[in-house]
């Protein structure tokens, strides 16, 4: 069952949702050349902390697997989704997604960036604008009357139309007192298929792009998920909520 969240209910996921835009504006401003994603990861866990919020990943179990142990997922590279924050540096040339969920007043919030560490080749580039790009022309379908299927088709279409391709393995999801809910939001699909948008949803919509194939893996960790032909990938996700007939984007930077 998909969720239709009160007036009151979407101001609490707008308050979850703003902290976790600043902490993404934040680790933003310190992921450069030679920082750990470790050291990351301790920025954006005290600036949560600070504002009385809780990490929405860290302890999370997707069905009875692992526990996962960060505040946020940093994927470098190759690294899709779900990277665990490490001593690892980032190094020139890196492209960094940085992944975060909070939680205020039983509430959350999640959204993604991607980020050029230093000066990254032309086709990462090509591929964070095309990934960032592709969650825009998604949010524009996420209308009332709409269906699921529509932002699914038009993010799928702007990708491949750009050369590259859609994770099919993951998708995006409802957020509310859960991180997540119903309905899951798929980056790929057919025009007109799905649940139908109305007024009061709440969703967070995360298109992961690959420069080659599609097919994933999962590393030995049990999290990180890695593309099947190490090229790179890409992530950008905004929660938005559905008001007067139009999404609003709650995560905006
Ligand atoms: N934004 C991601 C998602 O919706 C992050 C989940 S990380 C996890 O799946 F640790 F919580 F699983
Ligand atoms: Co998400």
């Amino acid at each position: 069952m998909i969720l239709i969240k009160s007036k009151k209910e979407i101001e609490y996921i707008r308050e979850s949702c703003k902290i976790v835009a600043e902490t993404l504006q934040l680790v933003k401003s310190y992921a450069k050349e030679n920082v750990t994603t470790l050291e990351l990861d301790k920025i954006a866990e005290d600036y949560i902390l600070s504002n009385l919020a809780i990490p929405a990943f860290k302890g999370y179990s997707q069905g009875g697997s692992v526990v996962y142990p960060a505040t946020l997922c940093t994927s470098i590279n190759e690294e899709v989704v779900h990277g665990i924050p490490s001593n690892k540096v980032l190094k020139d040339g890196d492209i960094l997604s940085v992944d975060v969920g909070v939680k205020k007043n039983g509430y959350f919030g999640d959204a993604a960036i991607s980020i050029a560490i230093g000066n990254v080749s032309n086709e990462k580039r090509n591929l964070l604008e095309v990934t960032e790009k592709s969650l825009y022309v998604g949010i524009e379908e996420a209308k009332v009357n709409n269906r699921i299927g529509d932002i699914s088709n038009a993010i799928q279409s702007y990708v491949e139309k750009n050369g590259c391709s859609v994770v099919r393995a993951l998708c995006g999801h409802g957020v509310g007192k859960k991180l997540h809910e119903e309905p899951q939001i798929p980056n790929y699909g057919e025009k007109s298929q799905g649940p139908i948008l109305k007024n009061g949803m709440t969703l967070a919509i995360e298109p992961m792009v690959n420069m080659g194939t599609y097919k994933i893996n999962v590393a030995n960790d049990g999290w990180t998920v890695i593309t099947e032909d190490n090229l790179p990938s890409a992530h950008f996700e905004h929660t938005i909520a559905i008001i007067n007939g139009r999404a609003e984007i709650l995560t905006k930077i």
